[in-house]
């Protein structure tokens, strides 16, 4: 399974990164609102320093110009995931994007439909919110069932980037369902690596350890 960073802060990117684990980071108008940084680049910075797919989103809202939109922030770097959120317009604009060999990371995902008609149109990756669905007491983890089952059904190469991830267990359950990706905060994270009793096991460790002569 790959595992993406949300988040759009430079210094919490290149912490994991020296974990060794990242495999792309995605950012959205929300996380880039938190920097302080241009826009742009934090976002040049981002893709140099991880090889791997950066989701960057647009914000325009009619065809013609989210394909501009998306054109230029391609144009970044290389590695640049256009992130379009799911509609009609974002539809078209992405079929005209994969004609282009840019990589469209279809947003704002809360149904099965919305992801198949995402991958028919192109769409390299597709980003169900399965946190934001669980919050409107909906299983997010269900749609994200689906999803991975029509994929399969009809060899679609479309990736499944599980996103609005709120604990360790979600990235866990993604896992065994077999989703491509999912994309953590930083804070989800950090607990994925925690445990009490590994915490508890270095102290016993360490303590017995300044009893063995040397
Ligand atoms: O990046 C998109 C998504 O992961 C946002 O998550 O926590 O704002 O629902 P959240």
């Amino acid at each position: 399974m790959k595992l993406f960073l949300d988040s759009a802060n430079f210094e919490e990117i290149r912490e994991v990164a020296s974990w060794g684990v990242l495999d792309g980071v995605t950012t959205n108008p929300s996380l880039c609102s938190k920097e302080t940084v241009s826009f742009e680049d934090n976002i040049r910075k981002i893709c140099a320093l991880c090889p791997g797919p950066i989701s960057a989103e647009c914000v325009s809202l009619k065809a013609g110009e989210i394909v501009a939109e998306a054109r230029g922030l391609a144009g970044i770097a290389p590695n640049i995931a256009v992130k379009i959120p799911v509609g009609l317009e974002g539809l078209k604009a992405t079929s005209i994007l994969r004609g282009e060999g840019v990589a469209v990371n279809m947003t704002l995902v809360f149904s099965t439909g919305q992801a198949l008609l995402a991958a028919k149109a192109g769409a390299r990756f597709v980003s169900p919110f399965i946190g934001r669905l669980d919050d409107v007491s909906e299983d997010g983890m269900a749609l994200i069932e689906e999803i991975v089952q029509v994929f399969e059904n009809y060899h679609l190469g479309t990736e499944v980037i599980v996103a609005s991830v709120r604990h360790p267990r979600h990235v866990i359950e993604a896992a065994l369902i077999g989703a491509d990706i999912a994309t953590v905060p930083y804070g989800v994270m950090e607990k994925l690596v925690k445990h009490p009793l590994t915490d508890i096991g270095v102290e016993r460790f360490l303590a017995d350890w300044r009893k063995v002569k040397k």
